[in-house]
């Protein structure tokens, strides 16, 4: 779905007037380039700041970013007309709120000269794994700095976090993997967030580009949209993916599985042995199903006053009850390393009017997700969710034209975010190095400035 508004304002005189008159100024993202395999990281030399005691992991994180043969900075001074392509900050071993000052005040120090898309990213520590007060709330300032600063970027760059739990090192796989995807194009929509490292579990990739070679995956709802996009997404980085839709999509489905090679399975995800006919054909085709993305879902709009019987039943049976019977099955069966990943919004986060029924689907899923966790977790799985803000597909083109321009913009960056923008950090869910994010749900959504 094309935005007009940001076409208009992305330059020229409409760039012009937008400033002049105090209307949002959405640029376009930076997202990935499927056709440039060797695109950069981040658009710049990347800047690594920390504080006094957490000076040897940010020794160990600037080593790393070298390994990534990114050009590494650990002095604010860039020299003139250069710009910052990231900054991290490594707060892995603040003691008290007070430590955070200095690299607070540094960060500050060069936001004038970051590069369009650039990237700021904190490395600290989950809260839960302290006990003494000033500990604890030197964790959880970081996490109130980030989402303000996530608020105050300009020109798609982006602020986000990694909160390490006290098992894991700041180098461990997935402490690595989200640095990297933080960094990159892929999390062009991700904005004010704290990434939570749950372990240490996870394996680096082989090869960063394609992680996911080897593995067998299924897509729910693949037909169009962001399904479609997570197929194509995931098909990129290596998997071979069956995509499922209903009968009536039969003909889109084929024509986005074939695009990628796969394999399409006409089937409604609410029928009982869903999940059994789905590893069957998995099996008899590629003798194994390592990741489940349940991303099927539908809208039934209507306030609580006006809402029918069939309305909130047929929601639920799709959205929640489905993706909960089929991981009795899934959650035994997948191979070892598997991975759940479903689709939650943010709706199920903030409430949304309109939405009880969808909501309280959504809100569902975030807990099926938490509890299914250390099921998985027993075979070396994971299961995560990903909850999307506003996303331009067909589901949020159906909004009146007034709604949907506020719902647009009421974000830090200002606009919808793109299908692929989902399939990313289902992508990264699904690698082997995201093996210690567990039980989490990633939101997409630009930063909802309501809500969350
Ligand atoms: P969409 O309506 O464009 O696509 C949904 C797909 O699911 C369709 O191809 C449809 O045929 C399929 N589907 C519906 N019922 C099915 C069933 N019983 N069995 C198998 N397939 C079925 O939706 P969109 O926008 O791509 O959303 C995908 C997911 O993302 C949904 O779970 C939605 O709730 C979630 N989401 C979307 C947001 C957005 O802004 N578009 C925001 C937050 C969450």
């Amino acid at each position: 779905m094309s935005d007009k508004y940001l076409d208009v304002v992305s330059g020229g005189w409409g760039k012009s007037l937008a400033k002049k008159l105090g209307l949002p100024q959405p640029v376009p993202l930076r997202r990935t380039d499927p056709a440039q395999v060797d695109q950069p990281l981040v658009p710049g030399p990347v800047l690594v700041l920390e504080n006094a005691t957490s000076q040897r992991a940010a020794d160990d994180i600037a080593k790393t970013l070298l390994a990534w043969d990114l050009d590494v900075r650990r002095d604010t001074d860039l020299g003139k007309g250069r710009r910052w392509g990231a900054v991290v900050v490594v707060l892995t071993d603040l003691t008290t709120p007070a430590e955070l000052h200095d690299p607070a005040l540094a960060v500050g120090s060069v936001l004038r000269q970051m590069a369009p898309g650039a990237r700021v990213i904190t490395v600290s520590r989950h809260p839960e794994g302290a006990a003494e007060p000033a500990v604890v709330a030197a964790r959880r300032a970081v996490d109130g700095f980030v989402r303000s600063l996530g608020k105050e970027l300009r020109a798609g760059a982006t602020a986000n976090g990694i909160m390490l739990d006290d098992a894991a090192s700041a180098l461990a796989p997935s402490a690595q993997g989200a640095l990297r995807f933080l960094l990159s194009a892929r999390s062009a929509f991700v904005d004010g967030q704290l990434v939570h490292v749950t372990s240490g579990d996870g394996e680096l990739p082989a090869d960063w580009t394609r992680p996911l070679t080897g593995r067998v995956a299924v897509v729910t709802g693949a037909a169009r949209g962001i399904g479609a996009a997570i197929v194509r997404t995931l098909a990129r980085d290596g998997a071979t993916v069956i995509g499922v839709d209903v009968p009536p999509a039969g003909e889109a489905l084929s024509a986005v599985m074939n695009e990628v090679r796969g394999s399409a399975l006409q089937l409604d995800v609410t029928v009982e042995d869903a999940a059994d006919r789905i590893l069957e054909h998995a099996r008899t085709r590629y003798g194994r199903l390592d990741i489940v993305v349940h991303n099927a879902g539908i809208l039934r709009d209507k306030l609580l006053a006006n809402m029918t019987e069939d309305r909130w039943r047929d929601l639920m049976a799709v959205n929640l009850l489905a993706p909960l019977r089929m991981n009795e099955t899934f959650a035994r069966e997948l191979g070892e390393g598997g991975r759940i990943i479903s689709l939650a919004s943010t709706s199920g986060i903030a409430g949304n009017r309109g939405q009880t029924n969808y909501a309280s689907a959504k809100a569902g899923i975030i807990g099926m997700t938490a509890a299914l966790a250390p099921v998985v977790a027993q075979r070396g799985g994971t299961a995560n969710a990903v909850a999307p803000g506003f996303i331009e597909t067909d589901m949020t083109a159906k909004i009146p034209p007034v709604p949907r321009q506020v719902a647009r913009r009421a974000n830090s960056l200002q606009q919808g975010g793109q299908p692929v923008d989902v399939a990313e950090a289902i992508a990264f869910l699904a690698a082997p190095q995201a093996g210690g994010i567990n039980g989490e749900t990633l939101r997409v959504c630009g930063q909802n400035l309501v809500g969350q």
